[in-house]
């Protein structure tokens, strides 16, 4: 029967605790008793703070323009097909709304203050406002406003490479389902008839103001 790890630990080679620890461990307690108001942003985070809220702001705008869009094209919906495509929007919606929860409690606590404002809502989203006419102009509209979230998430993971592990893993996360919400809409997109002359058509754009 092996002995606890307690115990085991007692018998080997390995150095104590204290042995282990960085050899500026002084440091690193006397750090944590600093800004103690800072919360989880410790001394360690670095300097990219200032440019992670930026792009977290970016994120959080993109987001909520999403859940916009999304729901009104939930609403405006029309056709035969339109009532699956109408609860796919719904859904991505709810999951959109999701992600500007994570983000916005994540620039909070980065000392941030995440920013709701309507008024500068189009400026700051990466993603555009497109209303759409036809059930297809609202699927393609989507379907562009995920890809450009898309490599809007991978150029800002690669911003944190090897900092910030936290934000890094959250918008992985959102990174997978915005893939997904742009497969899924691809594939809709697909089985939707395209009217003449569509191909290509952006109607409604909401341009920043
Ligand atoms: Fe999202
Ligand atoms: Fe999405």
């Amino acid at each position: 029967m092996k002995a606890p790890l307690a115990k085991r630990a007692l018998t080997t080679d390995q150095p104590a605790p204290a042995e282990a620890a960085p050899a500026d461990l002084e440091r690193l307690r006397t750090q944590a008793r600093e800004h103690l108001a800072d919360g989880a942003v410790t001394a360690g985070y670095g300097d990219k703070r200032p440019q992670v809220l930026a792009l977290l702001d970016a994120a959080l705008a993109t987001e909520l323009v999403c859940v916009l869009r999304y729901r009104r094209h939930h609403f405006m919906a029309r056709g035969a097909q339109a009532k699956a495509v109408a609860d796919e929007f719904l859904v991505h919606s709810v999951q959109e709304q999701q992600h500007a929860d994570w983000l916005a409690e994540r620039i909070a606590q980065l000392g941030g203050a995440p920013d709701f404002a309507p008024d500068s809502l189009l400026r700051r989203s990466h993603a555009q406002y497109v209303e759409g006419t036809t059930l297809a102009d609202m699927v393609r509209e989507n379907l562009v406003a995920e890809r450009i979230a898309i490599d809007s998430y991978r150029s800002f993971i690669a911003v944190l490479e090897g900092n910030d592990p936290t934000t890094r893993r959250l918008l992985e996360t959102i990174l997978a389902t915005e893939e997904e919400h742009a497969d899924e809409l691809a594939a809709l997109l697909e089985g939707l008839p395209v009217a003449s002359g569509e191909k290509g058509q952006h109607t409604s754009v909401r341009t920043p103001g």
